[in-house]
């Protein structure tokens, strides 16, 4: 039986958004301002695509992978095809890649989507998901092997974490020296409200730790020892604990000895109290340069129900954050003096965060929460329509509009009627 929806005409616009965005194989997250493939936003496109053609789903994979370099790492951004209207392009990432790439990477959710789209047809994508399991193999390898030495999984930079400004890396934002970077023009202005964008001072330091990773030809040894920036994240810590385990059970079905992955998810399970934070009661981000939590908790902290990781105390401090607000979850706590409701990851409330926190609520239980979060997120977009983000107050639409993850988040969970039993 199909779930009752919300809104037919909502889920053709949706639809309308998804096929507008696509570029043949891959799909930007919106036009003008996000240019070239993205990686988690093609996950969670690629599970968008799902719900209407399946076909392309897989291809959407497909196209991520195949930009994976030969240690394993599936960079953040593809650079499929030259466009001057985004800031900092292949020329000044220098990766040297074909196709042209970053030198980072990004939240691995890809396993994770790939086994919702596995579940609509575990028939029809078993001959795809057998060809990109040794890829999504090598690159959660490639995590273990390069961004989880202190247990839990660190950034090299605030774009790998997805969550870019968020007040979780002003501590080891301190550390980067951004005054050298030499003259620039950003891009992302000219396209939405400056105001809900990252300031300069974040820019400038963004644009240094690209030019350390260039100048050190991406050696990612070298960027996590002598690289400026080193962080725990919360965030991706509990996505990659997630994706292990979807990985995993995909590679049971297919047949593979998984134990690997079931060793890299136990270490990762053990190293996670590392990261709770007693001061702020939750699970916080660390400066690995210098053991200081931030001390500072927004959405990733909530992730961990996705990971199968809960306890009372963080239910509690999940609804003092929520309860501050009326739109979905908070990317950054309200009660803290950095809350900023439309500055990109400092305050406002995330479709794509909300779903992931929604899956791991209803995965443990807590399906009143999971149905608030999905009818407030859907709340959003009824109203204002396909925004990259909300401000969580007021509803008011930030970012880029006709934005790919938030119509993908429409079609697979938020326009369902009701999500008690159903649905993500
Ligand atoms: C940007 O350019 O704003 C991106 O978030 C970097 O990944």
């Amino acid at each position: 039986m199909t779930n009752p929806r919300i809104s037919p005409a909502l889920d053709e616009q949706a639809r309308a958004i998804l096929r507008g965005n696509d570029r043949g194989g891959y799909t930007v997250p919106t036009d003008g301002l996000y240019p070239y493939q993205w990686n988690w936003d093609s996950a969670f496109a690629a599970w968008g695509f799902a719900t209407f053609d399946l076909d392309r789903a897989w291809t959407e994979l497909d196209t991520l992978f195949s930009a994976q370099w030969d240690d394993g790492m599936v960079p953040h951004i593809i650079f499929h095809k030259p466009d001057p209207g985004y800031f900092p392009g292949p020329d000044v990432w220098g990766t040297g890649k074909s196709p042209e790439t970053s030198g980072i990477s990004q939240p691995p959710v890809a396993a994770t989507m790939a086994r919702l789209i596995l579940d609509i047809d575990a028939q029809a994508g078993r001959d795809r998901i057998a060809a990109l399991y040794p890829k999504m193999l090598a690159w959660h390898r490639w995590w273990r092997d390069y961004r989880c030495g202190s247990g839990v999984v660190a950034i090299t930079h605030p774009w790998e974490s997805g969550r870019d400004n968020c007040p979780d890396w002003d501590i080891g934002m301190r550390n980067v020296d951004g005054s050298n970077v030499g003259e620039y023009t950003r891009r992302d202005t000219g396209h939405v409200d400056p105001s809900m964008r990252p300031g300069k001072a974040d820019y400038d330091r963004y644009i240094a730790m690209v030019q350390f990773g260039r100048e050190c030809g991406w050696d990612q040894a070298e960027i996590v020892k002598n690289g400026p920036f080193l962080m725990a994240d919360p965030g991706i810590t509990f996505i990659l604990l997630r994706a292990h385990d979807d990985l995993a059970a995909m590679g049971r079905t297919l047949g593979h000895d998984v134990s690997e992955i079931e060793g890299w998810a136990a270490d990762l399970r053990a190293a996670v109290p590392s990261i709770w934070n007693a001061e702020t009661r939750g699970y916080d981000a660390r400066d690995l340069k210098t053991g200081r939590f931030s001390g500072r908790i927004g959405s990733a902290a909530f992730l961990a129900y996705l990971a199968g990781v809960e306890s009372p105390e963080l239910d509690v401090r999940m609804t003092e954050l929520w309860d501050a607000v009326r739109y979905g979850f908070p990317s950054a706590d309200p009660a803290s003096a950095d809350f900023d409701p439309r500055r990109y990851w400092r305050g406002p409330s995330w479709p794509v965060v909300n779903a992931l926190m929604a899956i791991g609520l209803k995965d443990r239980g807590h399906h009143a929460a999971a149905e608030r979060l999905r009818r407030e997120t859907a709340e959003l977009i009824e109203a204002h329509g396909f925004f990259e983000y909300f401000d969580p107050i007021d509803g008011t639409p930030c970012g880029g509009d006709a934005f790919t993850w938030t119509a993908a988040i429409w079609l697979t969970w938020a326009g369902l009627a009701a999500d008690t039993k159903g649905g993500a």
